[in-house]
C-alpha cells in the first residue's frame, strides 16, 4: 500500500524551547491534511516537550540518532527506547554529518537501524554522495555501497526511509537539479528492489534532502520519483516550513 508523504524536518543541533513555542503559535494545525506526515527531529533534549507540544498541531517528532546496542555502560548516549519513550516515531540515521563526525558510525549504521525497529520506530536511513564524488561519476557506486548492509540483512517487514542527500547540497544552498534527484531517486528505489519483492520496493519512500527552501520545494515535491522531503535549516523558521508542507499539500 502507498504510503503517505513525508516533509521531515531536522533541527540538527538547532532550536530550544522558544522555538517550540514560536511553532505552536505560529505553525497551523494541520490534522485534516490528508496523505502526508510532517515530522521535526529536535535535540534529545527536547524531544517529550516537543512530542506534547506538536501532538496539537498534527506534527510527529524523531530523533536524529540512537545508539547501536539496547541499553549499557555508554555514558552520555541514549537508546531507541528511551527515544520512544518520549514520543518519537522516526529515527534519522547515517546523517552525513554524523558519519564525518563519528568514525565508527558506518559500522554501527545496521546496528542502529535494528534497534529503531526494535522499538518499532520507523528508520530514515540517509545516504549521498560528496562532491568529489559526484565530481568521478561514483555516486551509484556510493549509494550501492552505503545501501548494501541494509539490503544483505533482512528488512523485508519493515517500513523504512532512504533520505537522498547529497553532502554538497547540504547546507550550501546548492540543490541537486531536478533531473539529478529523478534519476538518482529511481536508482536507489532499483537498488532496493533488486532486493526486496515489488511491494517492498513500492511501500518504502525515498525523500531527498539538500537545500530544500519554500522557493524550490514545490518542483521538488512534483517529481514521481520523490516521496518527501528531509530539510534542515528551513524547518527552523515555522513560517518557511508550513509554506513547504502548503506545496506538498498543493501536490
Ligand atoms: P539543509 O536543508 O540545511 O541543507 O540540510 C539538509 C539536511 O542535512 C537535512 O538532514
Amino acid at each position: 500500500m502507498p504510503h503517505d508523504k513525508l516533509i521531515a524536518g531536522n533541527w540538527k543541533m538547532n532550536g530550544d524551547i522558544k522555538l517550540i513555542e514560536e511553532f505552536v503559535k505560529k505553525f497551523p494545525n494541520i490534522k485534516s491534511f490528508q496523505n502526508i506526515e510532517v515530522l521535526i527531529c529536535p535535540s534529545f533534549p527536547y524531544l517529550g516537550q516537543a512530542f506534547e507540544a506538536f501532538k496539537r498541531l498534527g506534527i510527529k517528532v524523531g530523533a536524529q540518532d540512537c545508539h547501536y546496542k539496547t541499553n549499557g555502560a555508554y555514558t552520555g548516549d541514549v537508546s531507541s527506547k528511551m527515544i520512544r519513550d518520549l514520543g518519537a516515531s522516526y529515527i534519522i540515521i547515517g546523517h552525513s554529518e554524523r558519519r564525518d563526525n563519528y568514525q565508527s558510525e558506518d559500522s554501527h549504521i545496521f546496528e542502529k537501524v535494528k534497534r529503531a525497529i526494535d522499538e518499532n520506530l520507523t528508520p530514515i536511513i540517509c545516504v549521498g554522495e560528496n562532491l568529489a564524488e559526484r565530481q568521478n561519476n561514483d555516486t551509484e557506486a556510493v549509494l550501492k555501497n552505503q545501501l548494501k548492509i541494509f539490503l544483505k540483512n533482512d528488512l523485508k517487514e519493515v517500513d523504512f526511509v532512504v533520505a537522498y542527500e547529497p553532502k554538497w547540497a547540504i547546507g550550501s544552498g546548492q540543490v541537486a537539479s531536478l533531473p539529478e534527484i529523478s534519476k538518482t531517486h529511481s536508482l536507489i528505489r532499483e537498488i532496493i528492489s533488486q532486493a526486496f519483492n515489488m511491494e517492498i520496493e513500492r511501500s518504502s519512500r525515498i525523500i531527498y534532502g539538500g537545500s530544500v527552501k519554500p522557493d524550490n520545494s514545490e518542483k521538488i515535491l512534483k517529481l514521481e520519483e520523490v516521496d518527501g522531503v528531509l530539510i534542515g535549516g528551513a524547518s527552523l523558521d515555522p513560517q518557511d516550513f508550513f509554506s513547504i508542507v502548503k506545496e506538498f499539500k498543493k501536490v
